[in-house]
């Protein structure tokens, strides 16, 4: 067994987004596109030689045959030790796990997240650091860089190894420890949450629904909530990862997710329902009858974290992506702790994580997280309303009704416009950021635009700024419309519209979110022109 050294040439477009590369899964089949971003990956981090890395995925289609080139890469480049779950899997926050416990030097996840997976959808890879999270923007640059000049890359031409089996096989001279994907997860769960308040909930009849929705979370699901935590066998469906996930979006929100809000809805409804995504880091959390937005999720959370055992001494701060409701940086005041506002992105929380200014962080799409790791991590989220739920002991329709009477609510919701084609896209979002200047003072739908901006960012640990993050029309009173592009869409372009309106309360609490931000919605697209520049009127996804 020899590396070889493989001439190749630069591929165009492979520059990382929000979340790593994500294309087609056959550009990605397509030899050498995965080895050509691979070889970039291991000469922008300085070499392989020596490292010991994660290795895992989703378990999407690919997965596997993708794991073995990058095994045979990591060894011809001259890693020492790569450990990888078996079977190729580990859910993302796992793997963000397994590179802290081990002390390696970082962690390749293949996964393309929520996006859906076959043989004509979605593939992806990002690498982690050794903090365990996903790599900053200065980094992500440098490994895109390395895709435009490379001239060859390094593979071993050893045979596949058996990543079935638990254990340790070598390959051409690099250790190759498998593991159980789901084992050190769970240890780390139960070190942080009250497992016997939660199994004493469930042994007292507490009912949940958990979707895995075909994806990476089934097994881990499984083993936590039915196996160690007592919920009833069934608690957890579609719990068997497919590397199709069935033909579905594995993205947990109510569009995706209907089948469980449906139930949620209905007369026999459990207690508790949650969804999670294709690699296990977002999260959906659904009361009986009643939805819980995700920015809810994190000013809620961030509220009553105290009461699970690893968040007993309080939060250091927290912190939540720009287009993120406000309504944690209203717990985080009366905590009296700091609120921080990122760009869109995990890798944002990254440093604040590190430098210990804060605990807990959210986004609107789907993610919460701590810093026990550095990803946003679902099941964990799924946990700490479960521990929180057995301490309280009542609805999360009463308890959510109780955190709005003393924050007061904030209205929250997004709409995607989904495969715009990208120059009108571009086009919408270029007048937008020109007419910006014009905007403070004027008056539209009843209210009065006090600030219009595009966000950007600089990161108070290392300095580092980021511009052009998204637009935000800010208007007297707390309400808010924020517009961007996605970056982790692989079609066209997708407008993502974010509405925010402040009710102090203690009236109107109870609304439905979309009437009660009505005249925000009126406002983005008079304002932003949406039909007009898209032809679009109406959102694909609501959230
Ligand atoms: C991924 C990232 C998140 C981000 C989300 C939406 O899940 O990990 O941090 O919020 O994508 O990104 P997008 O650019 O599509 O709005
Ligand atoms: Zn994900």
């Amino acid at each position: 067994m020899t590396a070889l050294t493989i001439a190749t040439t630069p591929i165009a477009g492979q520059k990382p987004g929000t979340s790593g590369l994500r294309k087609k899964t056959p550009v990605f089949m397509a030899t050498p596109y995965l080895h050509n971003f691979v070889q970039a990956i291991f000469d922008a981090i300085g070499g392989a030689a020596g490292k010991t890395f994660v290795l895992g995925g989703d378990g999407r289609y690919f997965n596997d045959t993708a794991a073995q080139i990058i095994l045979k890469m990591a060894a011809a480049n001259g890693a020492a030790r790569v450990i990888v779950g078996q079977g190729a899997v580990l859910s993302t926050p796992a793997a963000s796990h397994l590179i802290r416990l081990n002390k390696t030097d970082g962690g390749i996840i293949m996964s393309a997240s929520h996006n859906p997976g076959g043989p004509t959808e979605d593939f992806g890879v990002k690498f982690n650091m050794a903090n365990g999270g996903p790599a900053p923007e200065a980094v992500t640059e440098a490994m895109y860089q390395a895709t435009t000049t490379l001239s060859r890359y390094l593979i071993s031409d050893a045979t596949d190894i058996d990543l079935g089996k638990i254990g340790r096989v070598t390959l051409d001279g690099m250790a190759v420890d498998v593991v159980d994907p789901v084992a050190d997860y769970a240890t780390l769960m139960e070190s942080l949450f009250d497992f016997p308040a939660i199994k004493a909930m469930f042994a007292g009849g507490f009912r949940m629904r958990f979707d895995a929705m075909h994806a990476v979370t089934g097994p881990y699901a499984r083993d936590i909530l039915e196996n160690r935590l007592g919920a009833a066998p069934g608690t957890v469906i579609n719990g068997t990862p497919l590397p199709d996930f069935g033909g579905h979006h594995p993205d947990p929100n109510p569009t995706w997710a209907k089948a469980l809000m449906d139930e949620m809805f209905s007369a026999d409804a459990p207690d508790f329902g949650a969804a999670s995504d294709g690699d296990g880091d977002r999260n959906m959390v659904v009361g009986r009858g009643i939805y819980v937005s995700p920015s809810d999720s994190l000013a809620f959370l961030a509220a009553n974290a105290q009461l699970a055992p690893a968040y007993r001494a309080g939060l250091k701060g927290v912190a939540r992506s720009m287009p993120t409701s406000a309504a944690v940086d209203r717990v985080a005041a009366s905590l009296g702790i700091a609120a921080y506002e990122t760009p869109t992105g995990w890798k944002f929380f990254g440093n604040l994580l590190d430098a210990g200014r804060v605990t807990l962080c959210g986004e609107e799409s789907f993610g919460t997280g701590s810093d026990h790791v550095r990803e946003k991590d679902g099941l964990w989220a799924v946990l700490l309303w479960l521990n929180i739920l057995a301490v309280k002991q009542a609805p999360v329709a009463d308890l959510l009704a109780a955190h709005w009477a003393r924050f007061g609510r904030n209205y929250y919701s997004r709409h995607d416009f989904e495969a715009i084609a990208t120059d009108r896209a571009d086009a919408m979002m270029a007048a937008l950021r020109a007419s910006l200047p014009n905007l403070p003072g004027q008056g539209i739908e009843g209210m009065v635009i006090q600030a219009a901006d595009d966000f950007a960012y600089t990161d108070p640990v290392d300095g580092s700024v980021s511009r052009a993050q998204g637009v935000r029309i800010i208007f007297d009173g707390g309400s808010r419309i924020v517009l961007r592009l996605s970056g982790t869409g692989t079609e066209g372009a997708t407008l993502r519209l974010y509405l925010e309106r402040y009710a102090p309360g203690p009236q109107g609490l109870d609304l439905d979110a979309q009437a009660a931000l009505a005249p925000v919605i009126n406002a983005a697209h008079e304002l932003a022109g949406i039909a007009a520049f898209t032809g679009r009127v109406a959102p694909d996804v609501v959230t």
